[in-house]
């Protein structure tokens, strides 16, 4: 809900559980004065306290009042240059050589549903789903006028923001820094969280206190990347998983991003995300417009749980667009981990036999079936099948796999060309290059430069050809390195500051093409694993390869850190052949099912080496996969215990919305000659519900169960793993 008080200039965003609030003050500065806990009728504005403070300026409106000043108040959007000197939003260079930032308020629009963002993804809804604040600001000497943009979506405790700029001067502006979300707090007293490490081990949690100065993360690789995440929280010192203020910050952007927060001189902080300004710089002409990517905010008063479950559903409802939508998804498998490029026809045929007859459902083929690609080093830009590998190319093979009842989908990587390809032949000066310099090489490759329309047309032929040459179900879109070299021959000098961002828009512009033009395509986001793990590539793939590591025991830490914003649902996740091609370690196949059962299933491996024991365990996978589907998938997620803690476990719970079923997962990852006696407390049960506890007669109350828990014991095995499925009695 949004309350205006217009006669105070205060706007009030309201959720289910928290509120928003901003004010124009006196001098027509917009200052955030709130947000945390729901409150009804406040002016916080009474929070914010000024006093004269040497070195810190006051605008020329104060006159000689020496008590106001911007850099001690909490701002919505931070200017630069003139008396805030702490992280700016923005960055205006004008055709005077100044670089300076001045925004006022001159008034607001409301709308009815979410704003949409033209080439940019972002949560959508109904007209009633959603309410839209716009406020105006202006900075009257550079002429440019910054639209802020805020959607309240209530249930889900959600705002998503973001900022156009548009110049109304007759000269050019350029900018330097446009962030998608600024966030004041009268208080520095929090820790913030992160999600870090690099390819084969992606957003593991860290944790620590604001410290003086700034602290931040991001991406220059032009993807959101491996290292970094766009996605933070800033919480309580003493917040966990039930307790404590915590704010997510999530921005939905796929190429260079930063996160930093300042701490500043009076113990203030400030959250500011978006494009990051390395090498950003957009020219705008007189009445051209920037719009900045989304960033979505939630925030809970109870703790990283409530937090993390209300980002999963409003991603779920809001952002996803899935063919498969109120329909469970096939599980798959994948060839790359058995075979890598070494297949032909029947061998993919026999993969394939194997997997349908465990109730696997499509059929992937991944990396080699295309030009002459036998190794990395050669045939991406090439998007025709290698006939010698399969006669008849995918007209033959996929009639092959669909009639064992079976979908079929394929891998392609359209951003990259190798130099022994057809394609870089042809047009070596397609590839993002500095002229002069020989570019870098990462696995071999090079950059298609996406910023051009003609390179993306030319790509998406080749694309289409193939995807309507058979009945695919399924596209793996690939990414394998990151971008050097960033330099485009089809813009000017003095624009190139803005080819990292416009080749983020091209890889939106030729995904929203396949969404149109094949909605029934599944299309699954990967960039050498979790490398563009974020909210921008969801809109457009609704499930997205988590890591190139398969091992079930680095997963619980990498689909632990992810759960903190993206639903279970999002992440790929495959049980692959032991000893794990990435770590060499040993699972039992039942703790490697379990794992990735929480996740977009499916296998990597050649299933024909399977023993029979095996195979009956596979197909309890799958049927136990296919049986739990909804909780899985749309249930809410609970995380009992952390991968990073030091428990010999972890677990988590998946419960319905009605609260009547819970799969409760645990995992044991070390083991002792004489294991403690563990003792699970669940979550998210009714406390008045009897619950049964699948395979045994014993009823506890869901009061029971979460409070004084359920005893569990470690099996003398590597790994252990086991789900407990609870159904309530009537
Ligand atoms: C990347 C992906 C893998 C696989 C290979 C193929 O590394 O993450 O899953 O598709 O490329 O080359």
């Amino acid at each position: 809900m949004i309350v205006l008080d217009q006669e105070n200039r205060v706007f009030t965003l309201h959720t289910l559980n928290t509120t928003y609030q901003m004010k124009a003050d006196q001098y027509n500065v917009l200052l955030h004065t709130y947000y945390g806990s729901r409150l009804e009728d406040c002016d916080f504005s009474a929070l914010i306290r000024c006093d004269d403070r040497s070195f810190t300026p006051n605008p020329s409106e104060a006159g000689n009042n020496r008590n106001y000043s911007l850099d001690v108040m909490p701002q919505e959007y931070s200017t630069c240059g003139v008396g805030d000197f702490r992280l700016p939003a923005i960055e205006l260079e004008l055709a005077n050589g100044s670089h300076t930032a001045d925004l006022r308020y001159e008034g607001f629009r409301l709308e009815k549903g979410k704003y949409t963002l033209e080439g940019l993804p972002g949560f959508y809804s109904t007209e009633d789903e959603a309410e839209t604040l716009v406020i105006i600001l202006k900075d009257i000497a550079a002429q440019v006028v910054l639209e802020l943009y805020y959607s309240v979506f209530e249930i889900y405790d959600l705002i998503t923001r973001t900022v156009r700029v548009i110049n109304q001067g007759t000269e050019e502006i350029r900018l330097c820094r446009c962030a998608s979300l600024c966030l004041d707090y009268l208080r520095s007293d929090m820790d913030l969280i992160t999600f870090n490490a690099h390819n084969l081990m992606e957003r593991c949690l860290d944790r620590g206190p604001l410290r003086s100065g700034i602290q931040s993360v991001g991406s220059v690789r032009g993807i959101s990347s491996h290292q970094h995440n766009p996605f933070v929280i800033l919480c309580d010192r003493d917040a966990n998983e039930e307790m404590g203020m915590c704010y997510g910050a999530m921005l939905l952007y796929s190429g260079n991003f930063e996160m930093a927060v300042e701490c500043s001189q009076y113990e203030n902080s400030r959250l500011v995300m978006g494009i990051h300004p390395y090498h950003f710089c957009f020219t705008l002409t007189q009445g051209q417009v920037f719009t900045a990517p989304e960033a979505a905010m939630v925030c809970s008063p109870n703790g990283f749980g409530q937090m993390s479950r209300q980002y999963h559903r409003a991603i779920r409802k809001h952002l996803l667009r899935d063919p498969y939508e109120g329909r469970r998804k096939p599980v798959l498998v994948n060839n790359w981990e058995a075979t890598y490029f070494d297949f032909n026809a029947d061998r993919l045929v026999g993969l394939a036999r194997e997997a349908s007859a465990l109730g696997i459902e499509l059929f992937v083929m991944d990396d080699g079936w295309f030009g002459s690609r036998n190794n990395d080093n050669s045939g991406l830009g090439d998007w025709q099948v290698n006939l010698e590998k399969l006669p008849g190319g995918l007209e033959a093979l996929v009639p092959r796999i669909k009639n064992m009842g079976m979908k079929f989908g394929i891998w392609m990587e359209p951003e990259m060309v190798n130099e022994d390809s057809h394609l870089y032949s042809v047009h070596p000066d397609w590839v993002l290059h500095v002229p002069g310099r020989a570019p870098s090489r990462g696995r071999g490759q090079l950059v298609l430069d996406f910023s051009r329309k003609d390179v993306r047309d030319h790509i998406y032929e080749q694309m289409k050809e193939v995807l309507s040459s058979a009945d695919i179900s399924y596209l793996k879109w690939d990414m394998n390195r990151s971008l050097t070299d960033v330099w485009s021959a089809a813009l000017t000098a003095r624009s190139q500051g803005e080819v990292y961002h416009r080749y983020v828009l091209g890889v939106y512009d030729l995904l929203e093409r396949l969404h149109c033009d094949y909605p029934h395509i599944l299309i699954e986001g990967c960039c050498g694993g979790g490398g563009r793990f974020d909210g921008g590539m969801l809109y457009y793939t609704p499930q997205i390869w988590c890591s190139d590591d398969t091992d079930a025991i680095d997963r619980l830490r990498i689909q632990y850190g992810t759960s903190f914003c993206y639903p279970a649902c999002t992440m790929g996740a495959h049980v692959s052949a032991v000893p794990n091609e990435q770590n060499g370690r040993i699972t039992p196949l039942k703790t490697r099912g379990i794992t990735a059962m929480s996740g977009a299933f499916g296998y990597e491996m050649d299933l024909g080496k399977c023993t029979a024991v095996e195979k009956m365990e596979i197909q309890r996978q799958v049927d136990s996969y296919k049986t739990h589907y909804d909780l899985l998938h749309d249930g809410d997620y609970y995380r009992l215990s952390s991968p990073f803690q030091d428990n010999a476990y972890t677990a988590w719970e998946q419960v319905s919305a009605d609260q009547r079923e819970a799969l409760v997962s645990v995992v044991y990852d070390r083991i002792g000659a004489a294991p403690l006696f563990d003792t699970l407390r669940l979550k998210g049960l009714n406390p008045t519900f009897q619950y049964r506890i699948e395979g045994t007669d014993s009823l506890h109350s869901g009061e029971e169960l979460m409070r004084s828990g359920y005893s569990i014991s470690q099996k003398q095995e590597d790994y252990f793993a086991f789900q407990i499925f609870l159904r309530a009695v009537e």
